[in-house]
């Protein structure tokens, strides 16, 4: 009688087993070895047939009896742990807990600057003008009266998509395009991505623009430098002094380079006795171009030979780096998050 004798032995082992099993893996190992299809009471099923035709029934109901017993120890055990699982979950839920943090984006710094100029120039009545990052040779270059064979066309770097198409290398075709489709007065301010076939630690083939144009009546250099003036010390702050060194814009006549006092060293050209890297000591920095608009400009847009007006064109970036004290331009198209997330408004 060993076969009563094991299948009577099967559930107290069991037992044993369940009572130290704590995970659903080890109920399974131990469901496999005790009940699975080669395990422990299978193998002594196998073994009925070796027994005497008057036995075999006996036993086999010994067998079955003992194999429901073993179903029931499990579905307990399982239970009972069931029942353990959730007493600690709730116990480790704490309605008290503050919620996670949602990540916030802010704006990039070259969304803020360009938000920051136009909404100064919106206060001053100008309109946002806009043109196409892929541009015509005319606006680009021709209607601000700069022709084929001009030598400024090689201060541009030019990225060419074919031999009249190219990506706009500065704002400045929004002004042709914006005279061919007003009249004046007009007053427009131009934000956008430009492009140039240069790539150094100063340089990128993509940066971002802000051009101003204002025609009307009677509008002089002075008109010109106050309202840029009033621009730096917007975003500079109040102490901010603007200078324009002359220069040369095929567009503009007469054409100016602004410089304004070092935001930096506040025009002292040092900083606690060492020379500001920013101005390189001389207590002005550069910051945009511009010039009274040229008569060929007007005359390219059919407009009057004796209207008056000037324009301007400013890199975002270098603002960016000017006011926020950034030394890198690489830093702006890197998107790293940690540098991003340094300047302030949220989305
Ligand atoms: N378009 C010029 C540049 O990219 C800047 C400029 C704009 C100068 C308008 C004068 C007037 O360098």
């Amino acid at each position: 009688m060993d076969l009563i004798e094991e299948l009577e032995k099967l559930e107290p082992g069991l037992a044993t087993g369940l009572a130290v099993a704590e995970t659903d893996e080890e109920l399974e190992t131990l469901r496999i070895e005790f009940l699975g299809r080669k395990g422990r009471l299978a193998n002594i099923m196998s073994r009925l047939v070796s027994l005497s035709p008057e036995e075999r029934p006996k036993v086999g109901q010994i067998a079955n009896r003992v194999k429901e017993r073993c179903q029931k120890l499990f579905a307990t055990r399982k239970a009972e742990l069931d029942a353990l699982k959730e007493r600690d979950e709730l116990a480790r839920f704490d309605p008290s807990m503050p919620g996670r943090d949602f990540w916030e984006g802010t704006l990039h710094p070259v969304t803020l600057i360009t938000e920051e100029i136009c909404d100064i120039f919106i206060r001053l009545g100008y309109n946002i003008a806009s043109g196409p990052e892929v541009e015509i040779d005319r606006f680009n270059f021709e209607a601000l009266n700069i022709p084929p064979d001009h030598p400024a066309r090689d201060m541009h770097d030019t990225l060419y998509i074919s031999d009249t198409v190219l990506l706009r290398t500065h704002t400045s075709p929004v002004q042709a395009r914006t005279m061919l489709a007003k009249q004046p007065p007009l007053a427009v301010i131009a934000p956008g991505k430009v492009y140039r076939r240069d790539s150094d630690l100063t340089h990128t083939p993509m940066f971002h623009q802000i051009e101003g144009l204002r025609v009307g009546a009677n509008i002089t250099m002075g008109d010109l430098r106050g309202t840029l003036l009033y621009m730096a010390r917007e975003v500079f702050g109040r102490k901010t002094k603007i200078r324009f060194r002359p220069s040369y814009f095929p567009f503009t006549e007469p054409s100016a380079e602004a410089d304004i006092s070092c935001a930096v060293c506040q025009g002292a050209g040092e900083l606690g006795g060492e020379t500001c890297r920013v101005c390189k000591g001389t207590g002005w920095v550069e910051i945009l171009g511009c010039g009274m608009v040229d008569p060929a400009v007007y005359e390219a847009a059919g407009y009057p030979p004796d209207s008056t007006g000037f324009a301007f064109g400013l890199g975002v970036e270098r603002i960016a780096m000017l006011k926020y004290g950034i030394n890198d331009l690489r830093l702006f198209f890197e998107n790293d998050i940690r540098f991003l997330k340094q300047f302030g408004r949220l989305i």
